[in-house]
């Protein structure tokens, strides 16, 4: 097990080697930097790039009580889904139609998985098809308990416990007829192997290139929905061929060629009916004391709901420090759903060859105590400008970190007139609200009035997607 530098100059510098695959891909390296695996491969074949020693990074070197979670009735209630049965009518049951995408990436940061995971529900709705959702099989890097606590080896969650609605198996819309999503092991029931149809992505993508997101959308829509077969498998091409074997792979999250989805997308009953897990909100709602106003009472009337007195900021540093680093050389753009071109913090990569083209990008992907404190002042005042609100007096940190530069960072903000100011640490969570705790965060986020993230991350992009879809105005997502 090596030191994370080594890895990460290593993971860059053979990244970096790869001109030919465009700038705007180096996004990856925040995914090779939580170490990532992709499904379909034994450790023994993994390629050499992305075995980053997750072990050695584990935020969880020490026992922590209580153990981890096993979910056993989460596990139940995902199995018995109503759409699971046979005798369910078309377009469910024995007779319905399906789509599972074996190619999916596996062991990444929850939140890529969750993009792909959304995207793939919206195209197999508009396929016609049920979507197969997977369970998240996680980075180890990212687990919260170390290996002597660890249930199994691999540990896993439901994906229920993180989200609700159609993408893991919940309802459509009223009337809408589609079919529900259903799990990977009622896949093997209702599809057997006979009866499915295997499309390698070897087949499709190079066909398409590096094309508009809505053109790879339409290309597949039209594959999905005209095969006759009512089981469809899409397995990923050889790593050698492409090591992003998805149907939406990093190269289109990490480039505005995914900004055309937007429109269809945002709209789409996949976006509007996502919901918070009931974990997650039952998190949520029993640490809401914590940011009831404690500060003066303010001279105008104020809202007596603390989210919309919220402001909610990402600070992630540790993993992100070198990973920035990297970014920036690599002129990287931001991610995902924060290019969005109507949003108030737009960043652009300086030239290659620029003599300040990696100062300008650090400065926004791993930003100083100074340029956090100016933006959040920045954010406040334009956002109080431009809103019905009066009051912006409750902060919110979402953090891993706890060391010095934060303590800095929380005194330097105390004297900026937050009447209450909390961090993540603070948060009373029960064993299965650690597991999820990322989208407790996330959830927070989505609730306050104003929330400052960072444009590289898709955490970040996640958010802003739902805050967007729930019609939060673009004055109130800030990007450093
Ligand atoms: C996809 O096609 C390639 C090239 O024909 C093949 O080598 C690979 O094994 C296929 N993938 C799967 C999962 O079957």
């Amino acid at each position: 097990m090596l030191p994370r530098p080594y890895h990460i100059r290593n993971v860059c510098r053979r990244i970096l080697d790869r001109r030919s695959y465009a700038p705007l891909l180096a996004l990856l390296l925040l995914v090779l930097a939580s170490g990532f695996l992709f499904s379909n491969r034994r450790p023994d074949e993994l390629p050499p790039l992305p075995v980053l020693s997750a072990e050695s990074e584990s935020p969880a070197s020490v026992l922590r009580s209580p153990g981890p979670p096993t979910y056993a009735k989460l596990w139940a209630w995902e199995q018995a889904l109503p759409q699971h049965s046979l005798d369910m009518p078309y377009p469910e049951g024995k007779e319905g139609r399906y789509v599972r995408y074996s190619n999916m990436a596996r062991r990444l940061g929850f939140n890529n998985i969750l993009n792909e995971v959304l995207m793939n529900t919206h195209l197999s709705y508009m396929s016609k098809r049920a979507f197969v959702f997977p369970t998240y099989h996680w980075a180890l890097n990212h687990y919260q308990w170390p290996p002597s606590q660890r249930l199994e080896e691999q540990p896993k969650t439901p994906l229920n416990a993180f989200i609700s609605g159609p993408s893991a198996g919940g309802l459509w819309g009223e009337g809408d007829n589609a079919p529900r999503s259903v799990s990977e092991a009622w896949y093997e029931v209702v599809c057997p192997e006979s009866e499915r149809r295997i499309i390698n992505t070897t087949d499709v993508k190079p066909q398409i290139g590096a094309a508009e997101g809505d053109k790879i959308f339409a290309t597949w829509q039209k594959l999905l929905s005209e095969a006759p077969e009512r089981c469809i498998d899409v397995v990923p091409a050889l790593y050698e061929a492409d090591n992003f074997p998805q149907v939406f792979d990093l190269w289109l999250w990490g480039s505005p060629r995914i900004l055309s989805l937007w429109d269809s997308f945002s709209k789409s009953p996949t976006s509007t009916l996502l919901q918070t897990s009931p974990i997650v909100e039952a998190a949520v709602n029993r640490n809401r004391y914590l940011f009831h106003p404690r500060g003066p009472r303010p001279p105008h009337p104020a809202p007596h709901d603390p989210y919309k007195r919220m402001l909610a900021m990402h600070v992630r540093r540790g993993d992100y420090q070198q990973a920035c680093e990297a970014l920036a050389d690599f002129g990287s753009t931001f991610y995902g759903w924060n290019m969005l071109p109507f949003l108030p913090d737009v960043f652009t990569p300086l030239p290659h060859g620029h003599p300040d083209r990696v100062e300008r990008a650090m400065e926004h992907c791993s930003p100083s105590l100074d340029a956090i404190l100016t933006k959040v002042h920045v954010a406040r005042a334009e956002y109080l400008r431009a809103s019905q609100t009066k009051t912006l007096d409750v902060l919110y940190i979402l953090t891993n970190e706890r060391d010095e530069w934060l303590e800095e960072l929380l005194a330097a903000l105390r004297k900026e007139n937050w009447g209450t100011l909390v961090t993540s640490h603070e948060l009373e969570l029960d064993a299965e609200q650690i597991d999820v705790s990322g989208a407790v965060d996330m959830d927070i986020a989505r609730r306050a009035a104003v929330f400052i993230g960072n444009g590289w991350s898709s955490f970040t992009s996640n958010i802003v997607h739902r805050r967007l879809v729930e019609g939060k105005i673009p004055l109130s997502i800030r990007f450093y």
